[in-house]
């Protein structure tokens, strides 16, 4: 039987705009620990003493060790279907959007070449002091602890928005623009407990795209979604992508 009715399938088939609004659920097949479900970031660690401005001035050593475990689970991480998915739809057509609260870079590596990275990227670093940013593995900072600006000699950070800091401007208008303007908007593997993220989910339905919510679990939003899938995204999506593209391979 198929998931999606008649007019959905249509709609997503003939839709000018189709936005991806992606959370750590979508990696979580890929063995990368979500935030807040059971064995979850946030239950195992306090953001505060690591994922806020204070808490690197504190203590950035305690800060970048937590960092560098986290890059290495995603360096060791391959990309699942749910992200393979994605990256091939874009790739079949450049009105499929993808925005992604994820830092792990496994969208990118999946092939997703045009993406907006809301929470930054944990592969990348900025210089506390001057404008330079820097690709840990690519410019060879990739070992543990405290790591050090080429330029100035200055103290690095991850480059990720951390609780309390402001989003990056260009990328937030970028966003709002994408939801406003689709037909549909496809939540993936988002418990929908961040502000910005979930009002651009709210953004593009009030501005009458649909939404479908692929997620295990029901979410803040999902009475706001015209469809609920209640299941693993590597697993949906591939159906999704199967009565969207009946013609089509998955290889
Ligand atoms: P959460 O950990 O809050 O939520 C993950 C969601 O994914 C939950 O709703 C799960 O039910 C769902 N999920 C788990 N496995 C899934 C699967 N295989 N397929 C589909 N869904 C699945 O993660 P986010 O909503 O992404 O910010 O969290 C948002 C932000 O909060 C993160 O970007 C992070 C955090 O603080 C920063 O690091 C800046």
């Amino acid at each position: 039987m198929n998931l999606l009715p008649q007019d959905s399938l249509e709609l997503i088939q003939n839709a000018p705009s189709i936005v991806f609004l992606t959370g750590a659920g979508i990696s979580s097949e890929s063995g990368i620990p979500t935030f807040r479900g059971e064995g979850g970031l946030w239950k195992n660690f306090r953001a505060e003493d690591l994922a806020t401005p204070e808490a690197f001035q504190k203590n950035p050593k305690l800060v970048w060790e937590w960092y560098d475990w986290r890059r290495e689970i995603c360096q060791k991480a391959k990309p699942n279907l749910g992200h393979l998915i994605i990256a091939k739809w874009q790739k079949k057509s450049s009105s499929v959007h993808l925005i992604t609260q994820n830092v792990d870079g496994l969208h990118p590596r999946a092939g997703s070449e045009t993406l907006i990275e809301l929470h930054g990227n944990i592969f990348r670093v900025r210089c506390t002091n001057c404008t330079s940013i820097f690709h840990l593995e690519k410019d060879g900072l990739d070992h543990p602890g405290l790591k050090f600006c080429k330029e100035c000699d200055s103290l690095l950070r991850p480059d990720i928005v951390w609780f309390g800091e402001e989003y990056n401007q260009n990328l937030l208008t970028k966003s709002w623009e994408l939801c406003k303007q689709s037909q549909v908007v496809i939540l993936i593997g988002t418990s929908a407990n961040v502000s910005v993220p979930t009002n651009l989910a709210q953004t593009a339905i009030r501005n009458g795209a649909i939404g479908i919510e692929i997620n295990p679990e029901e979410t803040n939003l999902t009475p706001s979604m015209k469809h609920h899938f209640d299941g693993k995204s590597g697993e949906v999506l591939p159906q999704i992508w199967k009565e969207v593209f009946p013609d089509e391979t998955m290889e």
